[in-house]
């Protein structure tokens, strides 16, 4: 976990520095009026109706939502198509010649697509898609990387009204099987292979290996060129120049779908277990991730935006393609890493391209905050007018960090809370109306509503720790829970509450202002003579001490050393000491009791983490109790494991 906390770590109660919005970014505001909150409680579901409007329907909604029980069919009646809001409206309303997607290839390589472009590819590409017998409401899986072919692909797709089923192109082919087998997808669009820090990574070879994997045979596969090593096509496969070129100038009526019609699928990246598949369904969650990429993003008809997130990721999906698309807005698009081939490509490319908004995750800018500040001060940040953050509990130090270096104290940051199965933002300051508090996500956004509850159910007192759970269906809810399964993420399944509600399987916090602080993930329980803790509360126990950045706790089984060994990630200037360690230790037992004490804490320069950011608990677990570990790939960061093995083992 990283500091998600306070800087008052006494009395546990909030007292955080509250950070009015500047008065320039207030008055030029999507959303500046206070009453939104109270309006939108007033007219609850029907306040939704404004999310409803960002977005264009060829058949207007009889309700917006029906029951107030499941099945929840938000925007009942409506049909729409997800590609004409986000290319045909700009086109009919004269943007023609404004650009989409600017794309960046790692090695600086640009592409420049207008919405007229963007069109053009999309409707040669659904013609093309349409050709190899792709029909509604067949799935279609994408596994590419950070290219433009991506979201053409996506928009191909929505167009003919076939869900899509992005899988990140890091994943293995193992992965790729899976979730080919758990969409049931025959048809799959893939690349070549594409640069990852001045390596060539090869994609077609594992799709080929994934597809030996699942039972079913694959009908077509469609190969794009990216690298040039397309070779010894097969029968059913084709490159997308070819049939993007076969099918020059077509052009395809957008599919009407139903407000409940599912748009894509997508499988959630967890820690733990089994990936979960998620469906999001085409009214809902089109107006909810418009609608937030509007009021906390701010984002407006031709402003340029950049999102670090992988599209293959639910952030990607919501917050580089269809929000900001759909707002009509330029989305940029980087291919890279941000210290490839320096360490101040990130505030380059907003330099260069004179970005509006930015939007990033923790973990960048703890990395951005290690490398230091003289990369972001080389560079005219000055277009920058918002920033935000997604994917983690952010500290206090590094939101300031961003908000000094990165925003000049001149840039509201949004700190948002949502998940893979929420489709869109649930959690966040509104960026115009709100004091921010550093670290502390904000109030559940208008006409959503949240509870901190403890293991029976029952709502806890401010500022005490508790399970997060949302009390109020939204539109862009995924479609299982639409129909009323009981469906939270794992661990919490038997927690009963009551009301509707759905447990989004975090620890949180609530202040006496209603602002939420989101602690993380609630999954993992150790076992400590006896009792359970959670890593959690140690976890932000640990982050709470000055100076420490991250920190994972695991439970070691061997009986010599055996107890809660603490992984811990200090501020670079930092040197890991006795000293260190014994406050580290001491104020662990002082916020937990004399129970929790940590056996062994271990420095690292980093933690094993996902692709998407996470941390991998399981790694650290084989490192503490001398395990083999199994296949490191799917790991950001592979080589920190091997690095900490010699670490535990010099200690
Ligand atoms: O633990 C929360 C954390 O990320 C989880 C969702 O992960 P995923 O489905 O991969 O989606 C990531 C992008 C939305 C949450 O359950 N999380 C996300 N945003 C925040 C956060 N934790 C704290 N603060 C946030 N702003």
């Amino acid at each position: 976990m990283s500091n998600g906390r306070g800087p008052d770590s006494e009395t546990g109660l909030g007292e955080y520095e509250k950070i009015d919005p500047p008065t320039s970014f207030a008055e030029q505001a999507t959303v500046t009026d206070e009453s939104i909150y109270d309006e939108f409680n007033d007219t609850w579901p029907d306040c939704w109706e404004r999310a409803a409007a960002t977005i264009d329907w060829s058949e207007p909604y009889e309700c917006v939502l029906p029951n107030d029980e499941p099945p929840f069919e938000w925007f009942a009646g409506g049909t729409l198509n997800a590609s004409y809001n986000c290319l045909d409206r700009h086109i009919e309303a004269g943007a023609k010649n404004r650009v989409a997607i600017k794309w960046e290839s790692h090695l600086g390589e640009t592409r420049t697509y207008t919405y007229q472009d963007l069109y053009r590819e999309v409707n040669e590409f659904a013609a093309a898609l349409r050709a190899q017998g792709v029909e509604e409401d067949d799935v279609v899986t994408l596994y590419m990387p950070m290219i433009p072919e991506l979201p053409i692909a996506m928009l191909a797709c929505a167009r003919i009204g076939a869900p899509h089923n992005v899988v990140f192109a890091g994943l293995s082919a193992d992965a790729l099987a899976t979730r080919l087998e758990s969409a049931d997808s025959e048809y799959l669009v893939t690349c070549d292979g594409y640069y990852r820090r001045g390596n060539a990574i090869f994609l077609k070879s594992k799709a080929e290996d994934a597809r030996l994997k699942t039972p079913h045979d694959l009908s077509e596969m469609v190969l794009v060129e990216h690298l040039g090593e397309a070779e010894h096509l097969g029968e059913t496969q084709h490159t997308y120049d070819e049939l993007v070129s076969e099918h020059a100038g077509a052009e395809v009526a957008p599919v009407d779908r139903s407000a409940d019609d599912v748009l894509f699928l997508i499988h959630t990246s967890g820690t733990t277990g089994e990936p979960k598949r998620v469906e999001h369904v085409t009214g809902g969650y089109l107006a909810h991730v418009t609608w937030t990429s509007q009021a906390v993003l701010d984002l407006k008809p031709g402003d340029t935006y950049l999102c670090t997130a992988n599209i293959g990721w639910i952030s990607g999906h919501s917050y580089v393609v269809y929000g900001p698309l759909a707002v009509g807005a330029t989305t940029v698009m980087y291919e890279g890493t941000p210290n490839y081939p320096e360490k101040d490509r990130i505030w380059s490319l907003i330099e260069q391209n004179a970005v509006d908004v930015f939007y990033t995750a923790p973990t960048a800018i703890r990395a951005f905050m290690k490398w230091g500040a003289e990369y972001p001060a080389q560079h005219d940040l000055s277009s920058l007018r918002l920033l935000g953050t997604v994917g983690e509990p952010i500290n206090p130090r590094a939101w300031q960090w961003y908000y000094e270096h990165v925003g000049n104290e001149e840039c509201p940051i949004v700190d948002t809370w949502w998940q893979t199965e929420t489709g869109g933002m649930m959690i966040a300051t509104l960026p115009g109306i709100d004091a921010m508090k550093p670290g502390v996500a904000g109030p559940p956004l208008p006409g959503t509503d949240a509870k901190i509850v403890d293991g029976s159910g029952e709502a806890v007192p401010p500022n005490d720790a508790g399970y997060l759970v949302l009390t109020r269906p939204w539109p862009g809810m995924p479609l299982a829970l639409r129909h009323g399964r009981r469906w939270g993420r794992e661990g919490t399944s038997e927690i009963e509450v009551n009301g509707w509600n759905y447990f989004t399987g975090d620890g949180a916090r609530v202040d006496e202002d209603g602002y939420i602080t989101v602690l993380g993930r609630i999954d993992d329980v150790i076992n400590v003579s006896g009792y359970r803790l959670g890593t959690m509360e140690i976890e932000s126990a640990i982050v709470d001490v000055e100076g420490v950045v991250e920190a994972a706790v695991v439970s070691v089984d061997n009986a010599e050393t055996g107890g809660v060994h603490a992984y811990v990630t200090l501020e670079a200037a930092l040197s890991g000491d006795e000293q260190m360690r014994e406050r580290i230790a001491s104020h662990v037992r002082e916020r937990i009791g004399p129970i929790a004490t940590l056996d062994a804490v271990v420095f690292t320069p980093d933690l094993p983490k996902t692709r998407s950011g996470k941390i991998m608990r399981r790694f650290l677990e084989n490192i503490a109790n001398g395990e083999e570990f199994g296949d490191t790939s799917t790991l950001r960061n592979p080589e920190i494991v091997g690095e900490l093995k010699s670490i535990v083992r010099d200690d």
